[in-house]
């Protein structure tokens, strides 16, 4: 059957550790493997602004084989005038798959319920799980075996990457803090499903309201922005809000000495995150950011070998 990578959690332990093992395969041999050959097309349609994800899923689909089909959700018919469901019926007898970048979850659902077709979330107000597939994958690079590390996520933790941070690491086996402001904490639904996995995994989840504990003792730090997609209007009180979870060279300090630093990016320097932090030796932003490609290569292959015919 069909399957859909919508959260992070719809990759078991097992196939989240496949998916990693291709994407290392495929960024060491870069251009072998072409399942997209044709050119199948594959639709990744964009309601939000993307830098990252369009280029990364575009070149990534080329480097495949095929033939990407980059969709500006406002000059298209979705949302406005069709519904995910119908354009679900309509993309899925002439693409691969559909990635899509969106607002709400349930969106998101509705067309991977309409569809037979692999649809992939490219971002939701709720999840990020492409991101967490890269973030993955450079925290192997940097620190080996996943299990067992311990990761701090510092900010917003309602926020798309707070969320898929708590499921990916606790499908990972990794102790995942998320430390955030008590009005900004993951929606509970969701540390219990990573506390869940993580009873399985041997990982933990756990969300406190104070950074420095969230750090203490971390081997990896992460960060996002405070004022997410259609956010905008609320950036004065979460600026006032989330003071306290800045991550700078003191907040650094109190991570394990060889601790690493992440950022999803964009970045805005001076909130989230102080500059001698994200631009000093300890951040791994670049290779988080070119491993979208890698990560996303192996999922759409992983996801197109399973896809009905
Ligand atoms: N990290 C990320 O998804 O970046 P873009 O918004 O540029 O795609
Ligand atoms: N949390 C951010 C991630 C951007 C890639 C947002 O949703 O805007």
């Amino acid at each position: 059957m069909t399957r859909h990578f919508l959260r992070d959690d719809d990759l078991s332990p097992a196939e989240q550790r496949e998916v990693l093992e291709l994407a290392a395969t495929m960024k060491r041999d870069r251009f072998a493997a072409r399942p997209l050959e044709g050119p199948k097309s594959v639709a990744v349609i964009f309601d939000k602004s993307s830098t990252r994800t369009r280029v990364s899923f575009h070149v990534g689909i080329s480097e495949l084989g095929g033939s990407p089909l980059i969709i500006a959700t406002a000059s298209s018919q979705l949302g406005g005038k069709e519904t995910a469901a119908d354009t679900a019926r309509v993309l899925e007898r002439q693409v691969a798959a559909i990635v899509w970048r969106t607002y709400a979850q349930a969106g998101l659902e509705e067309m991977a319920k309409g569809t037979t077709v692999p649809v992939v979330n490219a971002l939701s107000d709720d999840f990020h799980p492409c991101q967490l597939l890269a973030d993955l994958l450079t925290m192997q690079e940097h620190k080996g075996e996943l299990a067992g590390l311990t990761v701090a996520f510092v900010g917003d933790g309602r926020s798309n990457m707070g969320q898929s941070y708590l499921l990916a690491c606790a499908t990972a086996g990794m102790h995942v803090r998320v430390g955030a402001p008590a009005a900004h904490a993951p929606v509970p639904e969701v540390v219990a499903a990573a506390q869940a996995i993580a009873a399985e995994t041997g990982g933990s989840a756990t969300v406190v309201h104070d950074a420095s504990a969230a750090v203490s003792d971390a081997d990896i730090v992460v960060t996002d922005t405070w004022v997410s997609m259609g956010k905008e209007d609320e950036k004065a009180e979460r600026v006032a809000t989330f003071g306290e979870f800045t991550v700078d060279q003191a907040l650094m300090a109190e991570a394990k000495h060889d601790a690493v630093f992440m950022h999803c990016l964009p970045a805005d320097r001076g909130f989230e995150v102080t500059a001698d932090v994200i631009d000093g030796p300890q951040s791994i932003i670049w290779d988080e950011a070119e491993n979208r490609l890698h990560a996303q290569k192996a999922l759409l292959t992983w996801l197109l070998e399973r896809a009905d015919a």
